[in-house]
């Protein structure tokens, strides 16, 4: 049987040649939002990857809404332009297209890169005041968030849009938004984040009314060609504190407007809302909820999460549950992955013209011909 992981797939007028996504990973290695040297290294490497969809780090559509101080941005011109030079370089030599993921950290924002130990950042040590759906900190050493007025609200979404213009200039090919992981619209989305008593908080209406409003609002930006889809977190995994918090019922419920909406994926990931959440980790431990999403919101989902075996990304698409996978860490170990989930599964690929050479004599035909 061929491969479903190798099948293409369209988005729109995109087309994924095969269903294997790199991951957004933040790099912490911009300069005031701008893409640097390490960009143009690193995501050269992963365009060469052959994945169906390169999607870029968390890139924050504000200054304050950062996660830390060498965060990716979008919110001006020299943004703009770093990360031009960058996409310029990659592109002839890339065998994917590449996505981006907008972002604004909430408050999770103004804490030091994680080989510093993600500490809170005092203002007086460079940190800033994080915007937050309520004044609630994050963890104990977390400066607590400023709650956003409505005018910092339609600012934000102004952001946003700003930013999917910015990412159409230099010629992206697809946004994702990132509603998870406990960042500023997870925190509108989740009760245990936001006590707003406005129409932004309260009902599952109204905490979902932010982060909708922002994709119609990208999705009325950005070329209705080009694919636009979601990162949820399904659950919080705070269950067991016994207070309101985000399910994947609600999540399904999320996904179903998103539909509506026209979202072309729901990249389903999990967590990051609070420190005292409780995660059973296992190979691919949310695949679950992809599934449940994609059934019951009848949308095309994207898996993720310690899937790091061709036969098991393979089998996922297989059992329905999921239509792409997404890999993370999988690609910093092996940038080669794609290349090898091929050769282990039967399929072909094309890779840079360069290194048609490469495979050892028994996996020769690993590589297509050329067209
Ligand atoms: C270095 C690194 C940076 C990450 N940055 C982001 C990010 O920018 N946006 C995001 O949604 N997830 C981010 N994540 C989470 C990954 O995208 C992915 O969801 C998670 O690592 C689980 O997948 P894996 O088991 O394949 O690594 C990051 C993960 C790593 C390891």
């Amino acid at each position: 049987m061929p491969s479903k992981l190798f099948s293409p797939l369209a988005l729109r007028k995109l087309q994924l040649a095969n269903r294997i996504v790199v991951s957004p990973m933040c790099q912490y290695s911009a300069e005031e939002g701008s893409a640097t040297d390490w960009h143009l290294i690193h995501l050269g490497t992963l365009a060469q990857s052959s994945a169906g969809l390169v999607l870029i780090e968390a890139t924050t559509v504000s200054r304050e809404g950062r996660i830390a101080p060498g965060c990716l941005g979008l919110w001006n011109d020299a943004n703009e332009a770093a990360l031009q030079r960058v996409i310029d370089a990659i592109r002839p030599y890339a065998t994917s297209p590449i996505g981006i993921q907008l972002s604004h950290s909430g408050r999770k924002g103004s804490v030091t890169a994680p080989w510093l130990g993600g500490k809170g950042l005092p203002v007086a040590a460079g940190g800033w005041i994080p915007l937050a759906p309520s004044a609630i900190a994050y963890a104990d050493d977390s400066t607590v968030p400023q709650a956003m007025s409505t005018a910092d609200i339609a600012r934000i979404l102004e952001d946003f849009v700003a930013a999917a213009r910015r990412a159409d200039r230099i010629g992206l090919d697809a946004i994702e938004l990132h509603c998870a992981h406990g960042y500023l619209l997870h925190q509108f989305l989740s009760p245990l984040t936001n006590r707003r008593t406005d129409e932004f908080g309260g009902s599952l209406a109204n905490r979902m009314r932010l982060p909708l409003a922002i994709f119609d609002a990208v999705r009325t930006a950005w070329p209705a060609h080009k694919p636009l889809g979601v990162r949820v977190s399904a659950t919080d995994w705070m269950e067991h504190t016994g207070d309101p918090s985000w399910t994947p019922e609600q999540t399904v419920v999320f996904a179903r407007e998103l539909k509506q909406r026209g979202v072309d994926w729901i990249d389903v990931s999990s967590g990051g809302l609070s420190p005292l959440q409780k995660i059973t980790l296992a190979p691919g431990y949310q695949l679950p909820f992809a599934e449940r999403v994609k059934r019951e919101a009848g949308v095309t989902t994207m898996g993720i999460g310690l899937i790091t075996e061709p036969a098991m990304a393979e089998s996922a698409l297989a059992n329905g549950q999921a239509d792409m996978v997404a890999l993370a860490r999988g690609f910093l170990w092996n940038p080669r992955w794609v290349w090898q989930a091929a050769a282990a599964l039967g399929a072909s690929i094309l890779p840079p013209p360069q290194y048609r050479r490469a495979p050892p004599a028994d996996l020769g035909k690993v590589f297509s011909p050329l067209p």
